[in-house]
């Protein structure tokens, strides 16, 4: 591949905090190296309509800190089909774009890889969801901020679930992934936590309710994934208690779980990903994801990130069993 001289970046699918410190990082990382950086508002969508800006370092200034994207984003049901694909590489030659950043999760890669396979128009990845759901990376840009998120709203259910003895059922978002709800259960002392990726049995919900009673206990929060986008798994669990008796309040935390200002984890992880994607393309790299392994920022080819979902961690998954009682 010759060496690239201009990069696109746009942001994909769900927005997630952190988002804009990814731009920032792309456009400021990219123009010290040299590089035209232009942004593409409103992802695939955006670029099909040609809604395409060229960035400068002022372009980026003080954005650091925002929740969402200044480049806003989008789902793009066209780009399912080939010809769409085609259509954008050809539009993004003629704006002289040489190479694209895709901030996103796995749907938006997997427009990305095929993008690349079809056209050879090189793309790296870098992971932006809430839902920590993408196979090879620790952790996705949002992540760390939605369950922090999260947790400051189960902190203030906690305290009027105590104050009226009452059992709350609070639901997370993270479609088929359980990580939001594992790590914002057990930061949040939920005394139960449902994932889709366990099946979830009502006798053992209420047989774990029904032993805290017996210990003395007068409220109880039970966190759940929404299990599917759009939720549903908290409303089924709240007819399902209602039925065994019980007077539940449901709480669905839903879309204020994508907003606010990035955490100091997530201001970084973006930083570092943004300015690693642009190196990758530099250095001739392409068709891939950055991902961060422990201490390490690594380049993973799309067909490794899209080969599986990701697990949820056995040491933290045991952890939840054992603390929410
Ligand atoms: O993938 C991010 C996510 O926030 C999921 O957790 C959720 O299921 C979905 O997006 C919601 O999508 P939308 O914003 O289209 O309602």
């Amino acid at each position: 591949m010759a060496r690239i001289k201009s990069v696109g970046v746009l942001c994909s699918g769900g927005d997630a905090p952190g988002m804009n410190a990814a731009i920032r990082a792309v456009v400021r990382y990219g123009i010290s190296r040299g590089l035209k950086v232009y942004g593409i508002n409103r992802g695939y969508l955006g670029l099909l309509e040609h809604d395409i800006v060229p960035m400068d370092l002022s372009s980026v200034a003080n954005i650091i800190q925002r929740g969402g994207t200044v480049l806003r984003t989008s789902r793009c049901p066209a780009w399912h089909r080939k010809s769409t694909r085609k259509r954008a590489a050809a539009i993004l030659r003629e704006h002289k774009i040489d190479a694209l950043v895709v901030i996103g999760g796995d749907g938006s890669f997997t427009g990305a890889m095929l993008l690349e396979r079809e056209t050879g128009f090189p793309t790296m990845g870098v992971p932006g969801t809430i839902d920590n759901d993408i196979q090879g990376t620790d952790d996705t840009i949002g992540f760390d901020t939605a369950i922090n998120t999260a947790l400051d709203s189960i902190d203030r259910i906690r305290d009027t679930a105590s104050s009226h003895d009452r059992l709350f059922i609070v639901e997370v978002m993270g479609r088929h992934c359980g990580m939001i709800a594992t790590y914002a259960g057990i930061g949040g002392g939920a005394e139960t936590v449902v994932v889709p990726e366990e099946r979830h049995r009502l006798s053992t919900i209420v047989k774990k309710i029904e032993s805290g009673i017996k210990r003395g206990k007068t409220s109880s929060i039970i966190v759940v994934a929404e299990g599917r986008a759009g939720g549903g798994m908290g409303e089924l669990l709240n007819r399902q208690l209602k039925r065994e008796g019980y007077n539940p309040r449901l709480c669905v935390l839903g879309h204020t779980q994508r907003g606010g200002s990035p955490t100091a984890k997530d201001r970084m992880l973006a930083s570092a990903m943004g300015a690693f994607a642009v190196d990758c393309l530099l250095k001739g790299k392409s068709g891939g994801m950055t991902a961060n392994q422990g201490k390490v920022m690594v380049y993973l080819p799309y067909r490794k990130v899209l080969s599986g979902r990701k697990t949820l961690p056995r040491g933290i998954h045991d952890l939840m069993s054992i603390l929410a009682n």
